[in-house]
């Protein structure tokens, strides 16, 4: 029988050692009780003691913590949790503000247990599993004895995913109210700087564009600031070994479970030893820790793989999509979607809506999803939000009658929501004008004519949470798009006094879980998809609640290739939202064919955002043909494992492939941006397959070995609609490969 994973403590080297098939995770107690990392990557044998790993070499000015010992300094010692304040100048992973002034900290190991399983963490997301044989965890307690304080760090290690998650709670058990300045949830200092380190960034409409620099003595880092975890930067962070590529060589990858402020960092010290971190953002951040209570952060996943990026992305896609998101659709294929957003924006009648809808129906679309515009007095962006009524002016039936009527033409229905968010020209600001985050005395901004809701307070939560339940009670909602149009800005609470007002942020996103928890526990059987203006909160944290999100606003199939290219990094196809809309594209204008527009999107939760009806007949019978493509296919699609091929960072081509979980059959997708004049012959290596079975593409056999070894020619037809053209601008082509 497997005996992994297995933690094991040796007691006389005070050694922890995490391991699964693929991957160990070493640490050790010092002399002093402080948490020492010896290494993170791929597994080694274990053995008693792996003290020849612990080396303290002293150094010039470094002050030491042993007397008449001059080179025993922290600033030496590669670490777990480093303390703020002592010998380690580098940073710390945790302070706390004393009654005295002082925010120096003195962590010391106290306890440990080891134990099957994972526990959840109190209101806020995590990972999880479905049985105890999944994974370990590991709890260690470091205690500062002055303080009364316990920090409880916690390690779990899957089974079947290269993965650790981790967390940190603290314990007052002291006399003297603190204050939590800084608490990293992850902490580790890697024993070089040899690494590239690639981040997720961008802006609205160019989210999560690769960005790589080589690791340098001194700090980088992403953050946000912004209250959610923003379009700027993705709270992932990858560092790879030198030379590696997406299909060899080391890599180690971080994301982190949380959608509202982050700050990721590594700092290089003088010796090129690199301390990663990742935690909820310092700055905005002040918690109040009263004797008796307790502060947990959130979790950060770690991963590590051998095999290239592809590797490192099937260890992330595997565990975010099987053990962070979670509840009915987890594991369902996702229905093809129609949004009215691009087709409409706010000029629609009930009638139009239903003249749309029956279109989408009669091509195959199996939910219909009305967005924006639907409630309060909202005809544009100057009013209604925070009034979750349906506008009977617009809908004379209400959210129940157009719900009834979409379901009677043998849709599924869907809607808009953006529930953490007010205009003035409201009820609800009129009757709670205190329930918007604004700090007193000062001027208060917003974005779009709208002020952000306190969700800090949980008569707010309550407040939105009643408006919302009850149109899933009274109508037929298949679906909830769930839209945060603005980052949070003059952060203050009305709801709590002076010496918590650096909790608001903490707070707002504690209170954005607490809603999400309890509708998707009253409605499981609701579809949610996550959007923030698009990608700006695309995160761990949200998917637990939202198996799919919005991946950008941007839905040109050419500004797509990067955005979904990058996303699919850390995130799962299933996660990926993409949708075929109009030419000229709305966002950039550019117009590209129609098969291309689907090709790139059905690498994602496949929909529609435009007004079939403005399509021509050759058009919608095109549309017919993608839908009962996807359908047969989208198991391999979004439950497959994804590989990419060809990066559009790289060059003008790019190619990604599905290969179906029982490995019978795969989806290639090859795109060009520009057609060359008298452009090489090209081939493209494939991967996921068996090198032994046989395969069978464009009418041809060919084993897996040579599918992946050698290529297939980029000539070959596309197998979708042969008639494209190839040899134009923005083309694309469609492979399906199937065992034989
Ligand atoms: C931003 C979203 O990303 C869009 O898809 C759309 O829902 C609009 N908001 C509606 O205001």
């Amino acid at each position: 029988m497997n005996q992994l994973p297995q933690i094991r403590y040796e007691a006389t080297s005070r050694t922890f050692h995490l391991m699964n098939e693929k991957i160990s995770y070493l640490m050790k107690v010092e002399e002093l009780g402080k948490l020492i990392h010896l290494h993170f990557g791929q597994r080694v044998p274990h053995r008693e003691d792996f003290d020849h790993l612990f080396i303290v070499k002293p150094h010039a000015m470094y002050s030491s913590v042993v007397e008449w010992n001059n080179a025993y300094s922290y600033e030496a010692i590669r670490q777990e949790f480093p303390d703020f304040g002592g010998s380690d100048t580098r940073v710390a992973a945790v302070k706390l503000r004393q009654e005295n002034g002082s925010s120096m900290t003195d962590f010391r190991y106290q306890d440990h247990r080891i134990f099957a399983g994972k526990k959840t963490l109190p209101g806020l997301p995590a990972s999880y599993v479905e049985e105890d044989a999944e994974a370990q965890t590991l709890e260690i307690d470091l205690f500062d004895e002055l303080l009364g304080v316990t920090a409880t760090l916690s390690y779990t290690i899957f089974r079947d995913q290269g993965a650790i998650a981790r967390h940190v709670r603290l314990k007052n058990d002291g006399s003297q109210t603190l204050f939590v300045e800084k608490l990293a949830s992850l902490s580790m200092d890697l024993a070089d700087a040899d690494y590239e380190w690639l981040q997720f960034s961008g802006s609205w409409g160019r989210e999560r564009h690769i960005k790589e620099r080589h690791l340098q003595q001194g700090s980088q880092s992403i953050s946000s600031r912004r209250g959610n975890s923003s379009h700027n930067h993705n709270p992932s962070v990858v560092l790879k070994r030198v030379g590696t590529d997406e299909r060899q060589g080391e890599v180690l990858a971080t994301t982190f479970v949380y959608s509202g402020n982050f700050l990721m960092e590594a700092e290089v010290d003088t010796f090129d030893v690199t301390r990663l971190q990742v935690g909820i953002h310092p700055d905005g951040f002040c918690w109040q820790l009263a004797p008796g209570a307790d502060f947990q952060a959130p979790e950060a996943l770690l991963f590590f793989s051998a095999d290239g990026l592809n590797g490192m992305s099937r260890e992330c896609h595997s565990l975010l999509q099987t053990r962070v998101a979670k509840g009915y659709w987890r594991d369902r294929p996702r229905p093809i979607l129609l949004n009215n957003w691009e087709a409409t924006y706010f000029d629609f009648t009930e009638e139009k809506l239903l003249a749309i809808a029956k279109t989408a129906k009669d091509v195959g679309v199996e939910l219909f999803v009305l967005d924006d515009g639907w409630f309060g007095e909202r005809t544009n962006d100057r009013a209604g939000l925070g009034d979750w009524a349906a506008n009977l002016a617009r809908l004379p039936e209400g959210i129940a009658g157009l719900s009834e009527k979409v379901e009677a033409l043998g849709l599924k229905f869907g809607l808009w929501f953006e529930p953490e968010m007010v205009n003035k020209d409201s009820e609800l600001f009129r009757k709670h004008p205190d329930w918007i985050i604004a700090t007193p005395q000062r001027p208060t901004s917003h974005y779009r004519h709208q002020y952000v809701l306190d969700y800090s307070r949980p008569e707010v939560v309550e407040a939105i949470h009643q408006q919302m339940a009850e149109i899933f009670r009274t109508s037929k909602i298949a679906y909830v798009k769930w839209d945060m149009n603005r980052s949070i800005s003059e952060a203050f609470s009305a709801g709590l006094p002076s010496q918590q007002q650096g909790e608001v942020y903490h707070r707002y996103i504690l209170g954005v879980y607490e809603l999400y928890r309890r509708l998707t526990e009253e409605f499981p059987e609701i579809l949610f998809e996550s959007c923030s203006s698009g990608g700006g909160r695309f995160d761990a944290g949200i998917l637990h609640y939202a198996p799919q999100g919005w991946t950008s606003d941007n839905s040109d199939a050419i500004s797509r290739l990067k955005i979904q290219y990058g996303t699919s990094m850390i995130y799962p196809v299933s996660a990926i939202g993409a949708h075929v809309s109009i030419v000229p594209n709305h966002q950039v204008q550019r117009v590209t064919p129609l098969s291309t527009r689907s090709n790139v999107a059905m690498f994602g939760t496949f929909g529609y955002e435009l007004d079939l009806n403005e399509l021509t007949a050759e058009e919608l019978t095109e549309v017919k043909q993608q839908i009962s493509f996807v359908k047969a296919k989208r198991e391999t699609l979004q439950q497959g494992r994804f590989y990419r091929l060809l990066s559009p960072f790289a060059g003008n081509h790019t190619a990604w492939m599905s290969v179906a979980a029982d490995g019978n059959e795969a989806v290639i997708g090859y795109y060009q941006v520009l057609q060359e004049a008298d452009a090489p012959l090209t081939w493209l290596r494939l991967q996921g397959l068996e090198p032994d079975s046989w395969y069978q593409l464009a009418g041809e056999r060919y084993s897996g070995a040579e599918l992946m070894q050698i290529g297939v020619s980029t000539t070959l037809p596309s197998d979708i609609l042969p008639e494209e053209r190839s040899d134009r601008d923005f083309a694309s082509k469609l492979w399906v490969l199937k065992k034989v």
